[in-house]
């Protein structure tokens, strides 16, 4: 078997450049992914330009989609659940959780499951950075109390830095 090259990205615009190539084959290799973007080590100076911070946090799935979240700062706790039995009216069931340290990266897909992801500090700001591959512009959020799911549109905060306008009918979702 072919061995993975694994270099070392040392800076943030390397790691998006190895990510171009990577990304512009068909198929993805969760773990050459995951390995590649752990290895990056934050620097904020790299990012600290891009980095828009926002309270909001809630049950979602992906899409069908692979998500690779790398932490750039901080720590975030990720707490995975099962999709609600659509059948049953009840409170969503709690699989695992985990605290997700600096320069870790989390994957998912919705055949993990679904998850939420949260700063359960009150002082220490935290960053990351989410790569979806394919893209997607809807995803779902649940109650957890009643496991009903709905519908949101994906709005880009900020492009390249800059705040995008929003309009007012638009919702906007992190996840
Ligand atoms: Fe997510």
């Amino acid at each position: 078997m072919e061995q993975t090259k694994v270099v070392k990205p040392e800076t943030l615009n390397d790691l998006i450049k190895v990510l171009h190539q990577i990304f512009s084959s068909d198929t993805v290799n969760v773990e050459e992914v995951q390995n590649l973007m752990e290895s990056y080590e934050s620097k904020p100076q790299e990012w600290k330009a891009y980095a828009k911070f926002d309270k909001f946090s809630s049950i979602h799935d992906h899409t069908d989609s692979h998500c690779f979240m790398k932490m750039l700062q901080g720590q975030l706790k990720e707490t995975l659940f099962e999709w609600p039995d659509n059948k049953m009216n009840g409170g969503m069931t709690k699989k695992s959780e985990r605290i997700l340290h600096e320069n870790q990266c989390a994957y998912i897909n919705d055949s993990i499951g679904l998850h939420r992801v949260e700063n359960v500090s009150h002082t220490e700001p935290a960053v990351s950075l989410h790569l979806y591959s394919p893209p997607f512009d809807h995803c779902n959020t649940f109650d957890q109390s009643t496991g009903h799911r709905n519908t949101v549109k994906m709005t880009f905060w900020s492009k390249y830095g800059e705040k995008i306008q929003v309009e007012t009918t638009v919702s906007k979702e992190n996840n």
